[in-house]
């Protein structure tokens, strides 16, 4: 009781979240019903049902699928709009949104179209809400190093609403060494780099993220644990992990939740943080992840302060700033 009440009161960062994996059934049944979209499913229960995933690749063919009806301007504004609704719901007071430009502009769909939709609902939340958001503008992996640099160079316009690049989408077959070229030229142009990486991808691919794309971040990285050198080096640097409990269940990355690592790595001294990944897809937001530790995993108060300081700590915050929130 006290420690759901903790949960929800507690100001937090979320660093892990895909706006794509945020679209709702009701959003994306209502968005088609405007475009005359014709989606595979009866009805918004009949979406929602879908949901059962064997892993990643699985669940990325559903999700790349949904994000088909986001098509003008205010449905980028509507998507923005709903999760920072749900973030002033749950007290989170910073965060820092991934999305996904090449799902749109491999369908036609450019820049003019999302980042002013996005931009709109930013402005509306800051303003509404004083929360601070970034945003990470992610590589899709399974696609060449070739689409990563054009995706990058026609995000020019918008490089100040930019806060960080990162890498996503179907891990296996597709290692960090792939994208050595165009995350050394996001280095270049200041921006802060993250990178998916042992989710399903073995700790190797962590250690490529680190050192040929040289990321602050590793996003998701529970499979570290594989790799005793591995772990002494995330503690040591004090790497950030963004881990993301719910998503990792539905894709099977572990089997249950009390078979998750997430309380081992935060004893083991890494600088570990609470997200939701694609909430609409997994069962749940951020206060739905803290609350699957506090069911499956007993969760102490003091777990959960660590959390989430950390969220603050391993944000991209300015230092001012982050010390505001510790
Ligand atoms: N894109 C959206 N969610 C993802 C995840 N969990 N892993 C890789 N790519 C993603
Ligand atoms: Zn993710």
């Amino acid at each position: 009781k006290r420690l759901k009440h903790l949960i929800h009161t507690l100001p937090k960062a979320e660093l892990h979240l895909h706006i794509e994996g945020s679209l709702e059934p009701q959003l994306m049944w209502d968005l088609a019903q405007k475009h005359n979209i014709a989606l595979p499913f009866a009805n918004v229960e009949a979406i929602q049902s879908a949901y059962q995933f064997e892993n990643l690749q699985n669940f990325l063919d559903l999700y790349y699928q949904g994000a088909d009806v986001l098509r003008d301007e205010d449905d980028f504004f509507a998507l923005m709009w709903a999760y920072l609704c749900k973030c002033y719901e749950q007290n989170i007071v910073h965060t820092e949104i991934m999305f996904d430009p090449q799902t749109h502009t491999q369908r036609g769909i450019d820049y003019a179209v999302f980042m002013p939709g996005f931009a709109r609902a930013i402005q509306k939340a800051k303003a509404e809400f004083g929360m601070s958001v970034y945003l990470i503008l992610s590589f899709l992996r399974h696609l060449s190093e070739l689409s990563a640099l054009e995706a990058l160079a026609d995000a020019r316009p918008y490089y100040s609403m930019i806060t960080a690049v990162g890498l996503d989408s179907s891990e296996l077959g597709n290692p960090p060494s792939k994208f050595t070229h165009v995350f050394a030229q996001a280095k270049e142009l200041g921006f802060k780099l993250v990178a998916h990486a042992g989710e399903e991808g073995p700790p190797e691919y962590v250690w490529e993220a680190l050192e040929l794309l040289r990321v602050d971040r590793i996003d998701h990285g529970v499979r570290s644990i594989e790799d005793s050198s591995l772990m002494a080096y995330l503690k040591e640097q004090q790497i950030p992990l963004t881990v993301c409990p719910l998503s990792n269940l539905k894709l099977r990355v572990v089997n249950e939740m009390s078979q998750h690592n997430i309380i081992q790595l935060l004893d083991d001294g890494l600088l570990v943080t609470v997200n939701s990944d694609d909430p609409s897809y997994f069962g749940g937001y951020l206060d739905d992840n803290f609350h699957a530790l506090a069911h499956h995993l007993s969760l102490s108060e003091q777990a959960l302060a660590q959390l989430v300081c950390n969220s603050f700590t391993a944000s991209f915050l300015p230092e001012s700033q982050k010390q505001h929130w510790l």
